[in-house]
């Protein structure tokens, strides 16, 4: 059997986790809103029809944080529709997806969700077809207490209080071409500095995330972030990342590791932010926030057959896999592992948009990629240890790819230590074993372990549970080392705490 041993020592930290890097996103799209969060009318909707199936799910999560509304949506967006009185709200194309959006569903009722859903706000402002003008109006709106025309239009829908909103992406994903009102990095980068100031002179406390690259793949990767810092760096908070990945071609082991893309991807987007930092002799550092991340390809052709203006269609509903949840499970490592500059992430989307959570007329259920994502929210709190894995390495169109991923985080308050790790070698178990000596009375509380006999099982209404985690899995402390077996193709998740 294979070996892969896990070095760890309680002093080397990478740094503390931002529980951030655990949100998700709501994008007007597809049945994201519509049916998935959102259903006045329906038995399973509450008294102000936000689907209580899908709440109970998300508070099973712990999401902290959700962007909204977009995404590309946002890019011909008018917040303004979205307020007020529902009957007199219009109906608008959205460019972004060709379909209608009501507008019955808006910031307000967004907000409302939000706290019966236990997180916050990440809002997005329109820099497509907008500008600096319609955001200082929207931050008045969410953020001022009153005594202005658009605070107090937000006081006369019935919201007396300000939303008080503090972290606001300007745009979405600028660079691409597909963007409606889409820039230059000069145009952006320009745009993004002029209207980050006004925010900011509104509401002084907000922070900022300006767009990097769509993906690491754009041609413009690279000088995009550095033009555009050279713009906004005194005005913005953090940069933004994106990134989905696919198995369109059947080959698993590649897919699997695209989380060697990822973590290139991280380590060049600071470098870059790094080098600007360097550049003005700057004292503060640029933050990272992984706004858009997942897998996304399942549905890209039966998405091309959705006529033209239909309203929140099935759009975007990946159906996910085993293989698909263990490369969500290496991304959230990933992450993990960068938690000294990543400190907002989020998997786009939450319900039914290439989403952990899938809903219909009866009800809802977890996808695959439900499970990791829940356990590294739940568990993964606390501080990330540098992690070093010595396993062996696969060819892959990546490079060198780790048959394993793996990442510790310690939770002193908690008393536990979590070792969250994947095993990509499809056809072989893998010996486990990681030096625990420095933390003499650490036994293992449980190791969970999410795999199938089939890398394409999937969670349907009929079987939701045909792939979830089970306990149970080989593992124990003795003579101190944690010594352990990742069955072929698995998430595991390994709790250590102290005898008490
Ligand atoms: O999440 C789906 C879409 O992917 C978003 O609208 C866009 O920002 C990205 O291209």
């Amino acid at each position: 059997m294979k070996k892969t041993e896990i070095c760890i020592d309680r002093e080397f930290r990478t740094g503390e986790v931002d529980e951030r890097i655990f949100g998700s996103f709501i994008e007007h799209l597809g049945r994201a809103v519509y049916g998935g969060i959102y259903q006045p009318g329906s038995p399973l909707a509450d008294e102000e029809g936000f689907r209580r199936d899908t709440l109970a799910f998300i508070r099973e999560i712990g999401v902290p944080l959700v962007r909204y509304p977009g995404g590309n949506f946002v890019s011909a967006y008018h917040w303004e529709d979205g307020v007020g009185p529902a009957h007199l709200r219009p109906k608008r194309l959205d460019l972004a997806w060709s379909v209608i959006e009501t507008n019955q569903f808006g910031l307000n009722e967004f907000m409302n969700w939000a706290k019966k859903a236990g997180t916050s706000p990440m809002m997005a402002v329109n820099l497509g077809t907008r500008g600096a003008e319609e955001a200082k109006d929207l931050i008045e709106y969410c953020n001022v207490p009153g005594g202005s025309y658009y605070s107090d239009l937000r006081r006369s829908h019935g919201y007396e209080k300000p939303h008080d909103i503090k972290l606001w992406c300007l745009g979405n994903e600028m660079d691409g071409p597909w963007q409606t009102g889409h820039k230059t990095a000069d145009e952006y980068g320009r745009l993004a500095q002029e209207t980050g100031r006004i925010m900011k002179m509104v509401d002084p406390e907000i922070e900022l995330v300006a767009c990097g690259s769509s993906n690491m793949g754009m041609a413009t990767f690279g000088s995009w972030e550095e033009t555009v810092l050279d713009h906004c760096y005194d005005e913005v908070d953090y940069l933004s990342l994106h990134t989905y990945y696919g198995n369109g071609e059947n080959n698993t082991a590649d897919f699997l590791a695209s989380s060697v893309n990822m973590d290139a991807f991280i380590s060049s987007v600071v470098s870059i932010c790094d080098a600007v930092r360097a550049k003005r002799r700057a004292k503060k550092k640029i933050h990272l926030s992984f706004d858009e991340w997942n897998v996304w390809y399942h549905s890209k052709e039966q998405d091309k057959k959705i006529p033209r203006w239909s309203q929140a269609p099935h759009q975007l509903e990946d159906i996910y896999n085993l293989e698909d949840a263990l490369l969500v499970g290496s991304m959230l490592i990933t992450l993990l592992r960068h938690a000294d500059r990543v400190k907002i992430a989020c998997l786009a989307q939450l319900v039914n948009v290439i989403a952990p959570i899938m809903t219909d007329g009866q009800g809802a259920w977890a996808q695959t990629i439900f499970y990791p994502y829940m356990h590294a929210s739940r568990m993964g709190r606390g501080t990330v240890l540098q992690t070093i894995v010595k396993t062996p390495v696969y060819e892959s169109r990546y490079g060198d790819a780790p048959y394993v991923d793996a990442v510790v985080t310690e939770n002193k308050r908690e008393g536990t230590l979590t070792l969250f790790t994947v095993n990509k070698n499809l056809e072989e178990d893998m010996e486990l074993s990681m030096d625990l000596r420095q933390y003499e009375g650490y036994h293992v509380t449980k190791h969970i372990i999410l795999t199938h006999d089939d890398l394409k099982a999937v969670n349907t209404r009929e079987r939701p549970q045909e792939v979830a985690p089970r306990e149970g899995g080989r593992s124990q402390v003795s003579d101190g080392y944690l010594k352990g077996i990742l069955p072929a193709r698995s998430w595991n998740v390994i709790r250590m705490e102290k005898w008490k």
